[in-house]
């Protein structure tokens, strides 16, 4: 069983490597990111001048945690990368994103930045999306009422919980886990969610890879496009 933490650890490390001085960072979210950002605090303290857009809170505190300076997205000046985790990558790059309940911030500090990095663990690798429940983002007003119409399309409409409570995004909304099971379109999929009132966005990220960092067996391995996958 490969050692998915110290490949997360490896990734977000290798991610640095994009990285230069006087660049502006979309700094993702989650587990995976959070050793991208150590790696940042390092090159902070051997003076490389960086600043950071934050996808989220826990996004904040971690440009906060490693001395990065933060700018608002709409007080950026650009975004030169932005590197960011995935919860599924397919063999067409296609990803399922959200299981940390960004998604909305996320897609869109993407589609601002110039170069955008992708860092997973192996375990994150697999031949079509659908492994795991597509999270969605839905707005509060009527929520019940746009779950019902998700669930005309998947097997299970789960509203996501924290505690006692619905999960509450940065921008207020709730999201549902829908279960599909496997996608064999995910941008017809992506089109037919963003069809329903009420749906503020999906989890599916679609031609927004520039480049994967993962791992091929014990070895780091980068691809840009899809005729350079090495999983299925
Ligand atoms: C948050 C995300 C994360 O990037 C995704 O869940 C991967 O997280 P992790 O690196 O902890 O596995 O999409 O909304």
């Amino acid at each position: 069983m490969p050692d998915y933490e110290w490949q997360k650890k490896m990734v977000g490390r290798h991610a640095a490597q994009y990285v230069s001085n006087g660049m502006v960072i979309g700094l993702g979210t989650g587990s995976t990111v959070r050793y991208f950002a150590e790696a940042l605090g390092n090159l902070v303290q051997d003076g490389v001048e960086l600043r950071a857009v934050a996808t989220s809170p826990q996004s904040r505190r971690l440009a906060e945690d490693n001395a990065i300076t933060l700018l608002e997205l709409d007080g950026a000046p650009r975004i030169d990368i932005c590197v960011d985790g995935a919860d599924e990558v397919a063999t067409d790059l296609s990803m399922i994103k959200g299981g940390g309940g960004a998604l909305l911030w996320e897609k869109i500090v993407a589609c601002a930045s110039a170069r955008r990095i992708y860092i997973a663990d192996s375990s994150k690798l697999v031949g079509r999306l659908g492994r795991r429940p597509l999270p969605v983002e839905v707005c509060q007003f009527g929520h019940s009422v746009v779950a019902r119409k998700l669930g005309e399309h998947c097997d299970d409409v789960r509203l996501r919980v924290q505690g006692d409570h619905p999960f509450v995004t940065s921008s207020g909304n709730y999201l549902y886990d829908c279960a599909f099971g496997t996608i064999f379109n995910a941008r017809e999929l992506d089109a037919l969610l963003n069809n329903i009132p009420g749906v503020v966005e999906t989890g599916l990220f679609i031609q927004m890879v520039d480049v994967l960092v993962s791992f091929d067996g014990d070895t780091i391995s980068c691809c840009e496009s899809a005729d350079e996958v090495w999983w299925n």
